[in-house]
């Protein structure tokens, strides 16, 4: 899927979480195969796709989002938001990165239960759907009800110089 256009940043951002969890659903549904090779192939087939995509939604986020937010709005339930969101990025992308690794490394045929285990790919997929929620329930909607802060992320891409 190509990345939405960003007329509106947090309504691209909000969709691009949808193609982010559909990606995630698909591999829980490969997880419940007792088969580590049909998850390892599933994994190999997503990830020149999901992992640049994901990078770029969280740079984006990071780089923009978050500073705007923090500048506009620097209270204790903000910062503390943020501090979360961007801790989270950095565990999601470390587990995905190893996750993919797995898949593509000759140790899968060990299985599921031996170099991966199941359990903690599902709390990587559960990590990333309590992320979204946050952002989307928390986040998002106090930039959007903030228009000094819209303001700023409409001129940071206006510039141009984010490369987003
Ligand atoms: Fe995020
Ligand atoms: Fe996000």
């Amino acid at each position: 899927m190509a990345q939405a256009p960003i007329n509106n940043p947090i309504l691209a951002l909000s969709k691009e979480h949808r193609f982010i969890l559909e990606q995630m659903a698909g591999v829980e549904a490969v997880l419940k195969q007792p088969d580590a090779e049909a998850m390892a192939a599933h994994l190999r087939s997503i990830e020149s796709a999901f992992m640049p995509f994901v990078e770029k939604h969280f740079r984006f986020e990071e780089e923009v989002l978050f500073p705007a937010a923090l500048e506009a709005m620097p209270v204790g339930p903000t910062i503390r938001v943020i501090l979360q969101l961007t801790r989270e990025h950095g565990e999601f992308l470390r587990w995905a990165r190893d996750l993919f690794a797995w898949a593509r490394s000759s140790r899968r045929f060990e299985g599921l239960e031996g170099a991966v285990r199941r359990q903690d790919i599902k709390a990587g997929i559960d990590l990333i759907r309590q992320h979204s929620h946050l952002e989307v329930t928390d986040l998002f909607p106090r930039i959007s009800g903030n228009p000094r802060c819209c303001q700023m992320i409409e001129a940071v891409l206006a510039r141009g110089v984010t490369g987003f």
